[in-house]
């Protein structure tokens, strides 16, 4: 073995790479078994109203069909009656419960479910199924509700509430001497995963339930079908090894596993339920948002004002909240602020947590309205953030625990040439297009929660490092085999990483870019225990040259622990297992949050970024031809899946941009894009050069000096496109996606 170490901080190949692109990483839908259903939803034609009368008789005919559930004959379950158990990131209210009764709360709501021998068998029953309704009439914009926004009556878990007014925005607006108020607005999104959203459960007999779902996170499904079905946890396990994108729409538990686990208990078989692209819209979206962002300045740019008012749509069951202002009082430093969020029911699926939910409408909003403000003043959109840089956190009166934005600012603006960028819209032209040099920030929480792991070493000397994390295709399995590798001196090729099984030590859903830094510190404190272990059972072979060492006088490397006053006394790890009687020596490790380091600091990460487009004025059509990102965020363990992770947010900018947008049917209530031939998500054509840099910046919130990066690419991303537009056209956009006709 050769000394490779450390494997933290290079670029490492993805551990899962080989069995991803070969075919052999199985997700949800592809598990089997020899009794197994297959399953198909129906999907309800109205979005709001009840069910009339369910005709089954087609579809009970259909060839294979064996059952068809609905909520007339819905097998009870214990909690009927009483509220269902809120999942680990439920938000108030009361979720959906399939079946339950004949009301219709959204368009494409499960309405029947069909079990059939074979898929087709079952689809094809399923369109079979015909549904009378008494309908209402929806409402799905919420513009319409704006007269009915509400304060969120009870706070979401985790989500913190805006900031108290400081000092006294209204005045100091109305006094200043530049101000600016407008309103913008975000095509409500859905999260497009490639992978559709399913679950395969085995049934393995005597209750006990193998299940294959879709999540971000085994233990959330396991906890809320266990408290809802009344099941014993000893017998149902959830596995979710490979993910195939989610974005945040697998965080919570979605009806294809109730529906799945539901028919699996009432037919005591396996049975699989997949949804199909259409009824992807059924489940959570980035919600529909109406924002207004007052600024007022000084001749210098030096903000004396920030008002941010949002009004989110939810639906008429749950209270969705996301962070949407909050960032407008901590990302510059301004002594009067005014932040107010506030609901909005519409008829619809409850809104989700999608990719830096929160961040990433209301930093659009904000850096827009900062761009505006800098044609306003007349000062460098650079310059101006720069001259309104936040040296701490306003919101909770806390230094940062690290903040290199302004090296981000710097060497971004180098990278991608701003200097080149003459100030006035229009004045940059090449050819028939308008070329546009527009930027922004972008800024996310650092987040942590407990994570436990445990870590094995075996006689073959092999290591595995295992948590109920999940690899949403973020690199979770790499960063840990790289970070055991590291801690036990291994080769990375002998360490196994194990995720997506909740047999597996303890942890919450892989979500605010929180697992990297949490499951991983897990690793690190799981192999300080796995080496004391080691050394305990080195120690305790006969004539041991290690008798009397402790852990500060060995190191652990290349398969051996060795005494460092003299290399040649030392144990192999293989003995070492072999000394402790078992085929194996294992050791978990908990990491929990230092709570005095988060108590004294905030912890964020930042970006900035370039955007240049090209914009045909004969046309309309607008090319990002580049996109420079620098990001801050600590340190980073892995540089090629990092910055995977960040092109993918970029690319998710740019579809929020120019591309992606949800269309409902205003007076149906119903999408009229639900598939990827009409949702537009950027494709290769649209993506060029995108650059990433990873600024340096030394954290000390966790001893890896992680903060995380699975949802800082996505922020400040189209507000770099949008403002890029109007350097090229003079046309300031405000409502995304800025397509063809909004331009022409
Ligand atoms: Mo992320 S939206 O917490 O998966």
């Amino acid at each position: 073995m050769s000394n490779v170490h450390p494997y933290v901080g290079r670029s490492q190949p993805r551990v899962d790479g080989a069995l991803k692109v070969t075919g052999q990483a199985k997700y949800a839908a592809e598990f089997t078994a020899d009794d197994l259903a297959y399953a198909a939803a129906v999907p309800s034609a109205i979005a709001k109203g009840r069910i009339a009368k369910l005709d089954l008789t087609a579809a009970k005919a259909a060839p294979g069909v064996i059952e068809i559930l609905s909520h007339e004959n819905r097998p009870e379950t214990p909690k009927d009656d009483k509220p269902y158990l809120n999942d680990m990131v439920a938000v108030p209210g009361s979720p959906f419960r399939p079946f339950r009764d004949d009301r219709i709360a959204f368009s494409g709501q499960p309405i029947a479910l069909v079990v059939a021998d074979t898929h087709e068998h079952a689809r094809d029953a399923a369109a079979l199924v015909i549904a009378e309704y008494e309908t209402e009439t929806p409402v799905v914009d919420v513009a319409a509700v704006r007269n009915e926004a509400y304060d969120p009556p009870e706070k979401r878990n985790g989500i913190p509430p805006p900031p108290e007014p400081r000092g006294d925005a209204a005045a100091t607006f109305a006094g200043s001497q530049i101000r600016l108020e407008q309103d913008y607005r975000v095509s409500p999104e859905h999260h497009n995963p490639m992978e559709l959203q399913a679950t395969t459960v085995i049934w393995e007999g005597d209750g006990a339930l193998t299940v294959h779902n879709k999540t971000q996170g085994v233990m959330n499904p396991k906890n809320y079908v266990c408290a809802v079905f009344g099941l014993d946890p000893e017998k149902v396990q959830f596995f979710s090894p490979f993910v195939g994108g989610s974005f945040g729409m697998a965080l919570r538990p979605h009806y294809d596993v109730f529906l799945a686990v539901m028919a699996s208990l009432k037919l005591e078989r396996s049975v699989r339920v997949v949804l199909t692209r259409q009824q992807m819209y059924t489940m959570g979206w980035r919600p529909d948002v109406l924002q207004t962002v007052a600024l007022s300045a000084n001749g210098e740019g030096k903000l004396t004002s920030i008002q941010h008012h949002a009004i989110q749509a939810t639906s008429q069951f749950e209270d969705y909240q996301e962070p949407t202002v909050n960032w407008s009082g901590l990302i510059y430093d301004c002594a009067n602020v005014s932040l107010k969020y506030e609901l909005a029911k519409v008829d619809t699926s409850t809104p989700s947590d999608m990719r830096a939910p929160g961040a990433t409408l209301g930093v659009y909003a904000l850096e827009c309205a900062m761009d505006e403000l800098a044609y306003a003043t007349g000062v460098d959109p650079v310059e101006l953030r720069l001259r309104n840089y936040a040296e701490k956190d306003a919101n909770d009166d806390k230094p940062f625990s690290s903040k290199e934005l302004r090296a981000a600012y710097e060497q971004g603006a180098e990278r991608f040439g701003w200097s080149k960028r003459s100030p006035e819209p229009r004045s940059m032209k090449e050819g028939r297009e308008l070329v546009g040099y527009g930027m922004a920030t972008g800024c996310w929480e650092a987040m942590m929660q407990a994570h436990s792991a445990r870590v094995t070493l075996s006689a073959d000397g092999r290591l595995e490092v295992a948590c109920a994390t999940a690899d949403i295709g973020t690199g979770t399995y790499t960063i840990l085999a790289q970070i055991g590798a590291d801690a036990m001196g291994m080769d990375i090729e002998d360490v196994v990483a194990r995720v997506g099984d909740s047999t597996l030590p303890m942890a919450p859903v892989e979500g605010g870019s929180w697992a990297a830094a949490s499951a991983g510190s897990a690793v690190q404190v799981a192999c300080k225990a796995l080496k004391e272990e080691l050394l305990k059972h080195a120690r305790g072979i006969d004539a041991s040259p290690l008798a009397n060492a402790g852990l500060d006088l060995v190191t652990f490397e290349n398969g051996r622990i060795t005494l460092d006053s003299d290399p040649k006394m030392s144990v192999s790890y293989v003995d070492a297992v072999r000394a402790s009687g078992r085929g194996e020596v294992e050791a978990e490790g908990d990491f929990a949050p230092d709570e005095k380091f988060t108590e004294a600091y905030a912890a964020y990460t930042h970006s900035a970024v370039f955007a240049e487009v090209r914009v045909d004025e004969e046309l309309g059509v607008v090319r990002v031809q580049r996109i420079v990102s620098a990001i801050a965020a600590g340190k980073i363990l892995n540089l090629a899946t990092a910055r995977s992770q960040i092109l993918g947010g970029v690319v998710m900018g740019v579809g929020m941009a120019l591309h992606e947008a949800t269309e409902w049917d205003k007076s149906l209530g119903r999408i009229m894009n639900a598939n990827l031939g009409e949702y537009h998500i950027p494709s290769h054509a649209d993506i060029r050069d995108i650059d990433v840099i990873f600024v340096k910046e030394d954290d000390e919130a966790n001893p890896l000096g992680v903060k995380g990066l699975g949802e800082i690419g996505v922020v400040g991303a189209a507000a770099a496109v949008a403002n890029a537009v109007f350097h090229a056209t003079g046309k300031r956009i405000r409502e995304l996606p800025i397509t063809i006709d909004k331009l022409l």
